[in-house]
């Protein structure tokens, strides 16, 4: 997962990639388009061409007799021409926007696969503008490359084939020509890939911004951050300003380039074709037929030049996308993975090391945890001593260092993510609403449950009563991450969602958000009843699930400081017992009953 300061790869590297990777399943349609384009390109080689016998027979000649026949001929090559184009660009368009959504949807599908730790080391932003700009461009790419080659070059060929019946020495000295004009814009086509990708770069931090500050609207302004994000916001947006302008600059500046080349050349061909013709070395129905097929030799050989920088463009895009697709991730199923058997559903850690990043501190050292079948088992500690980090390599939401986590004896590594994760429920400290509806949201993992388990679910979460009170019941819409409940609510909703997905290992991390007494209960209640009968590791911030745990650890500094029952630690005098003192003592009117524990 390097993300080392990228070399570009090469143009044709790129363009291989994309033929191979985006545009193979549509081969077929591309044939049809380069039908099209054949056709197009011959039928408008043949108007040119019908200058000749245009100016020599009808209007030199005066020959009655082809009047009509050219007239007609002149009329069917551009009907075709037409038709033709008609066909190139809806296929083309066709496969362009079908190569936008492949990619995209491929896109999705790796980025779901992706380690946890790549979504904390890529910020969303970014991540989307892959799926916008970059794919935008990248198709823009494929199109403007494919009716590049295809169309204008094709157009070219046809044109040139004719300049070169009618003129050919003409056509050498345009072939001098042409050259020297191509050099400056190729040179230009490079300048544009360098603006364009630091352009990209741009609007996804610019996105990472916009979707960050309205996300935290609340703190920006109980801070009266207003001021310094809209500064921040304004940097950035002139920052894609001047690459913007800066881009179409560069593009422009092409166009005079060819228009100035062009004029002269044409000058050049009239003066000298004139000559030709007043001495009688050629025909004027010769000249003209080359000079329309000159003209009209104009445009593609202006697109095709252009078509670097489009080009360059979009493949700073491609590349981009690729590059995301090229990091795989490093928690995946072995190849030989087996299906995860639950019989009880003992979890144990032994000797665990584990650090988020290679070069950081080690987040958990010798951690041997161990929790036996249907147990509950409490982890205490202060902030920042490791506890979440134990619950999320459980799931595998990371891998252990160093050591192993192990469910009835079997490693969670040679097991299918699958398996695992449908035999774990985990409810975190911040809870994950989407925007959708209640129902929806507890039904998060299980699509298929029914009205009944549904109502079920939040009843034993203690969820039924105010969800009913809501709006539109369990149809109401809860807003991007739950914003239209209280924090209460929203625990709740997440320990319906647990207890549908009735997995026989729980993971809870409680949390501390102050909840008055009578949600702190209910959801309380609710907890307890999730815990009957499975194995629990719980992130304990509440005395009474402190107090009715089978098992206590402390843990300090990425380290267990402690291990005991709630009397034998206090009895120690220990870590728990000044933690206690601090963290549980003062709300003791919350807790449940201290059950009875052995010595
Ligand atoms: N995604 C991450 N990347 C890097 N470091 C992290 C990450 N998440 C947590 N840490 C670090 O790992 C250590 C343990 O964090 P952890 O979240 O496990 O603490 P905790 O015991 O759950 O604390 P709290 O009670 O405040 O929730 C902390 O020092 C924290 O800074
Ligand atoms: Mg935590």
């Amino acid at each position: 997962m390097s993300e080392a300061p990228h070399s570009p790869q090469s143009t044709g590297a790129l363009v291989g990639r994309l033929v191979r990777e985006s545009v193979r399943p549509y081969l077929s349609w591309l044939a049809a388009a380069v039908v099209c384009m054949v056709l197009m390109a011959a039928a408008q080689a043949l108007s040119a061409w019908l200058m000749k016998p245009v100016v020599n027979e009808v209007f030199l000649e005066r020959n009655q007799g082809l009047l009509w026949p050219v007239g007609g001929a002149v009329l069917m090559t551009f009907l075709v021409k037409g038709i033709a184009n008609y066909g190139q660009a809806t296929l083309m368009s066709m496969i362009g926007q079908r190569i936008i959504t492949d990619t995209q949807i491929r896109l999705y599908e790796h980025l779901l696969r992706m380690d946890i730790s790549y979504f904390h080391a890529n910020a969303t932003g970014k991540l989307i503008s892959r799926f916008t700009t970059d794919i935008n461009s990248m198709r823009s790419a494929v199109s403007n490359a494919l009716t590049g080659f295809g169309k204008d070059l094709l157009s070219l060929v046809g044109l040139v084939i004719v300049m070169f019946i009618t003129e050919w020495q003409l056509a050498i000295i345009a072939f001098v020509v042409f050259p020297i004009a191509i050099l400056p814009i190729v040179r230009l086509g490079r300048r544009m890939r360098k603006v364009t990708d630091h352009t990209q770069v741009q609007t996804g931090e610019f996105m990472t911004l916009l979707e960050q500050t309205f996300q935290g609207i609340r703190h920006v302004k109980a801070y009266g951050m207003e001021g310094y994000e809209k500064g921040r916001v304004a940097n950035i947006a002139n920052g894609i300003y001047r690459l913007v302008f800066k881009a179409a600059r560069v593009r422009a500046v092409s166009s005079p380039i060819m228009e100035s080349l062009a004029g002269a050349a044409i000058a050049a061909v009239i003066v000298y074709g004139g000559l030709r013709v007043i001495e009688g070395v050629t025909t004027p129905g010769d000249f003209f037929a080359f000079i329309t097929a000159a003209l009209m030799a104009y445009e593609p050989v202006k697109r095709l030049a252009n078509l670097n920088a489009s080009l360059q463009e979009g493949l700073a895009g491609a590349d981009r996308v690729f590059r995301v697709l090229d990091e795989n991730p490093t928690i995946v199923d072995h190849e030989d993975a087996a299906e995860l058997v639950i019989r009880g559903g003992a979890v144990m850690l032994s000797d665990v090391r584990f650090a988020y990043d290679d070069e950081g501190k080690e987040a958990l050292e010798h951690v041997s945890i161990d929790v036996p079948a249907g147990k509950t088992v409490a982890l205490v500690g202060p902030s920042g001593a490791g506890k979440s980090t134990i619950l999320n390599l459980i799931p595998r939401f990371y891998d252990v260092n160093d050591g192993s986590v192990k469910i009835d004896g079997t490693d969670v590594r040679d097991v299918t993510l699958a398996s695992l994760r449908a035999a774990t429920a985990l409810v975190s400290q911040e809870v994950t609403l989407f925007d959708d509806t209640v129902r929806a949201n507890i039904a998060y993992g299980k699509h298929d449950a029914t009205e009944d388990e549904i109502t079920t679910a939040a009843r034993n979460a203690a969820a039924d009563e105010f969800i009913r009170e809501l709006p539109e019941g369990y149809d109401t819409v809860v807003g991007e991450m739950g914003v239209r409940l209280s924090g209460g609510q929203r625990q709740r909703l997440a320990i319906a969602r647990a207890m549908l997905k009735n997995a026989p290992i729980l993971l809870l991390d409680e949390a501390t958000s102050a909840l008055d007494t009578e949600s702190e209960r209910k959801v309380q209640a609710a907890l307890e009843e999730l815990m009957k009968g499975r194995t629990t590791l719980v992130i304990a911030h509440r005395l009474s699930t402190v107090v009715n745990a089978d098992l206590i650890y402390v843990i300090d500094q990425g380290r267990i400081a402690e291990r005991g029952t709630h009397a034998e630690l206090l009895a120690a005098n220990g870590a728990y017992a000044k933690l206690y003192a601090l963290q549980f003592a003062g709300n003791g009117e919350n807790a449940a009953e201290p059950a009875p524990q052995p010595a």
